[in-house]
């Protein structure tokens, strides 16, 4: 069942290239973009004025990236919120919100009630799950499934590179019947979603440092991961995978803010995961985030796009993923960093499919 692989959350890790080319699947046909599951006419879509996306761990990690992608090609205005925060802060809603909700279980409590108020409320809410005939999919109008196949690790994975991939199409429906986007660059991204699981396919066959830095940093007390825009979901995720499986503590935050309080834990032994993907309009900025990490003498890790030869000036230590467009680079560059917290992980004697205190599914509010 582990197919010679050591864990399931490895053999998982490399599923993911046909995690994601199975949700992809017919849905791009030619070029062209078929999503009928998501029950909504494309008048009632054209006229949206707000999307509300609800869930939990790292399934909210993907509705942050979701939401990026989606005001930026289908400039519709995007709210996201962990759904037991949502569902007791007395939500407004009106029928003119569609309401996601995100769990590759289908059976989390938190989202599940808070879809059911979302439908109470009058909105159209559709699910996006992994899980055929889970309850989510009982509460809800319409269901989109991620095809990543079952995941038995606890840390999720493949089912979240599953669920950006499908967010992206999404947005790039949304975008379609909103007529936001000019043909070309729609066909482009398209085409650029149809190629994902080719290139994780190459990053995961590829030689990469990940090993010596696990080597070097397992034994340190405290991580910080950092990224602006799409790059914010994927340290968030980074850092509560590492948590989740190596007991280490971290901190994810949006590079801006470091400056703002996080900057005063940083000191020689603090290793810094920096998401430093290619991105025109904040790359310069997270080097400037690099600058004033390293300034105070912490180690800087950079997950980077092939070709920038740049950041070798600024980092210490670089992992590089394929080339594509500046939002799909997070189903990309996210794998390093389960990579990175699983060798930790195992460096640090652990089991890391089934860490302590935590359960595959949460049905306990
Ligand atoms: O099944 P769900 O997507 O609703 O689960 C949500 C969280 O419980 C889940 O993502 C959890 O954070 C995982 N342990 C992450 O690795």
């Amino acid at each position: 069942e582990k197919a010679g692989f050591e864990t399931f959350m490895l053999k998982e890790i490399f599923e993911q290239p046909e995690a994601v080319a199975e949700t992809i699947g017919d849905r791009v046909r030619h070029g062209r973009l078929v999503l009928d599951g998501i029950g909504v006419d494309d008048a009632v879509l054209r006229d949206l004025r707000r999307i509300v996306i609800l869930s939990a761990g790292t399934s909210y990690h993907a509705a942050v990236a979701g939401r990026y992608a989606i005001e930026e090609w289908a400039r519709v205005p995007v709210e996201h919120d962990i759904a037991s925060e949502w569902i007791y802060r007395n939500p407004v809603l009106d029928a003119a919100t569609l309401v996601v909700g995100i769990s590759q279980s289908g059976e989390t409590r938190d989202t599940i009630e808070a879809m059911k108020l979302a439908r109470e409320m009058g909105a159209h809410t559709v699910a996006i799950t992994n899980m055929m005939g889970s309850q989510i999919t009982r509460e809800v109008d319409s269901v989109l499934y991620t095809r990543a196949g079952l995941e038995v690790s606890v840390a999720a994975s493949k089912t979240f590179t599953a669920q950006l991939s499908l967010l992206f199409l999404v947005a790039l429906k949304l975008a379609q019947v909103r007529e936001t986007l000019p043909q070309e660059e729609l066909r482009f991204i398209l085409d650029e979603v149809y190629q994902l699981p080719h290139k994780l396919q190459t990053f995961l066959d590829g030689n990469h440092p990940i090993d010596e830095i696990a080597q070097r940093h397992f034994e340190k007390p405290f991580f910080l991961y950092l990224g602006r825009n799409i790059g914010l979901p994927v340290a968030l995720e980074g850092a509560l995978k590492l948590k989740e499986i190596s007991y280490i503590p971290t901190e994810a935050y949006s590079a801006g803010e470091m400056k703002h309080g996080p900057i005063a834990l940083l000191d020689e032994n603090t290793p810094v995961v920096v998401v430093a993907t290619d991105h025109k309009r904040v790359y310069d900025k997270i080097v400037s985030n690099i600058q004033e990490v390293r300034a105070r003498g912490a180690h800087v890790i950079a997950i980077a796009t092939d070709g920038n030869e740049d950041i070798q000036h600024h980092a210490d230590d670089v992992i590089y993923i394929p080339r594509s467009p500046a939002f799909l680079q997070a189903v990309l560059a996210v794998v390093p960093l389960q990579l990175l917290a699983y060798r930790i992980a195992r460096l640090r004697g652990l089991n890391v499919d089934q860490p302590r205190n935590l359960a595959k599914t949460v049905t306990v509010e």
